[in-house]
């Protein structure tokens, strides 16, 4: 089913009275900018902007969350390189904390060059409990095919410097696919990623979208499905399980899950917001962004409105990606039994051994994993080169079609 992205938004308040609502505050900088990342961020360079990006987030935050009793399940900052704005991490939260009660943790993206001493004591103030560390690869060949800056060495640091102040999640980014990057320096990243005490570890496939400048491309998807079966092993060798398609976990720790969940608020420009009947996306331009939260207006450049089958079908796509379909969960959204909604497509998907039986609604089985590797890479290169062409265009289309 097509999904259709209006430009602008509502004028009305946004519903946010949802079950299991997160919060997600996008932070648009970075010191250098990677070939291979299509995420919205722009050159932090002297700095200049930031302060008028904390304004206009912390305005953003106090428009939107205006009720005092609201309860979040989580705030993630992500982006860009969130540690890059120090105190104003705080200060964001202190926003958030005069509105809601954060009942779970609060998580931080940070790139290895960040990780210092002053910067844990900043985070831990602020009252960071997950992290997630971009290391990429420790193998610097691999790093140098991506066109990452930085040593390995400083990403074995870091993750060392993490697992001694004991977050509570410490989730690694691996990228895999990579031209060079053999299933023997893949697995070798894995294990040292667990050994220097990382809790989670996220393996995204290398995805070459339009918006990067790789100099390289990715393997080849047979090269990449070969290199999936070494995760699984080196997962299994490693005592950690399977969390979703793309995620590993130590057995027993908790998800580092920053926008795979059912209901968010984002904040910031680029953020997204997913709710009962809509998904949103802020505009880009971080001046633009700050001139429209500053005057009390809706930063909101596109909004899909779902109809209630399509929600529920969006719904169904992300929990294949966390590999659990939950019959109580949906019961809980949607106020509907998952087989009267979805039996059929479930019955089928059983029998072609994509899913299983689980103890509370499905699974999807190995297989079934790996399909919805191939089809989320092709819907992501999708949506973020749409999206992303049109939130930054000079003459932004009215529309944005998916499918
Ligand atoms: C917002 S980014 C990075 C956070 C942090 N700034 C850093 O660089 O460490 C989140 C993650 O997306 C993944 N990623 C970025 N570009 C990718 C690509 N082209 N293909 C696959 N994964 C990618 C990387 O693993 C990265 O750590
Ligand atoms: S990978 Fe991280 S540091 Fe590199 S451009 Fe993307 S967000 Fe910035």
């Amino acid at each position: 089913m097509p999904f259709v992205f209006e430009s602008g938004g509502h004028t009305d308040a946004l519903d946010l009275d949802v079950p299991h609502l997160g919060a997600y505050v996008h932070v648009p900088f970075c010191e250098s900018l990677c070939p291979f990342c299509p995420y919205h961020k722009e050159r932090y360079g002297n700095g200049s902007l930031m302060p008028l990006y904390l304004d206009a987030v912390t305005r953003e935050i106090e428009s939107v969350l205006d009720d005092n009793d609201m309860r979040l399940t989580s705030v993630y900052f992500g982006g860009g390189s969130p540690a890059l704005a120090g105190e104003g991490i705080s200060h964001i939260l202190d926003a958030v904390r005069r509105h809601a009660i954060i009942e779970g943790g609060v998580g931080v993206e940070l790139h290895p060059r960040d990780v210092d001493e002053q910067t844990l004591k900043t985070l831990l103030e602020a009252g960071v409990t997950m992290v997630s560390l971009g290391v990429q690869s420790f193998d610097s060949a691999s790093l140098a095919a991506l066109g990452r800056s930085g040593d390995p060495s400083r990403s074995r640091d870091a993750l060392r410097m993490l697992a001694g102040v004991g977050f509570d999640v410490i989730d690694v980014d691996l990228i895999f696919g990579i031209p060079g990057q053999g299933a023997d320096v893949l697995a070798r990243d894995f294990k040292q990623a667990c050994d220097l005490g990382a809790t989670q570890i996220s393996t995204y496939p290398f995805i070459d979208f339009s918006y990067a400048s790789n100099r390289h491309r990715p393997v080849s998807e047979g090269q990449k499905r070969a290199l999936m079966s070494e995760l699984l092993r080196a997962a299994d060798v490693n005592g950690f399980e399977r969390g979703s398609v793309w995620t590993f976990r130590r057995r027993g720790t908790a998800a580092y899950s920053s926008v795979t969940r059912d209901n968010f608020v984002g904040f910031g420009p680029s953020a997204t917001t997913l709710l009962r009947d809509q998904f949103k996306i802020n505009t880009f331009d971080v001046e633009a962004y700050a001139r429209l939260a500053l005057s009390g207006k809706s930063p909101t450049a596109y909004t899909l409105k779902f109809s209630a089958r399509a929600r529920q079908a969006y719904w169904l796509f992300w929990s294949c990606y966390n590999m659990d379909i939950g019959r109580t969960r949906f019961q809980e959204l949607f106020n509907e039994d998952l087989d009267a909604a979805f039996g059929t497509p479930l019955r089928f998907a059983r029998l072609l051994g994509i899913a299983a039986d689980a103890e509370d609604g499905y699974t999807l089985s190995a297989t079934g994993a790996y399909l919805y590797h191939v089809v989320e890479q092709v819907y992501t290169r999708q949506y973020i080169d749409k999206t992303w062409r049109a939130s930054m265009a000079q003459e932004p289309p009215r529309r944005i079609v998916l499918w």
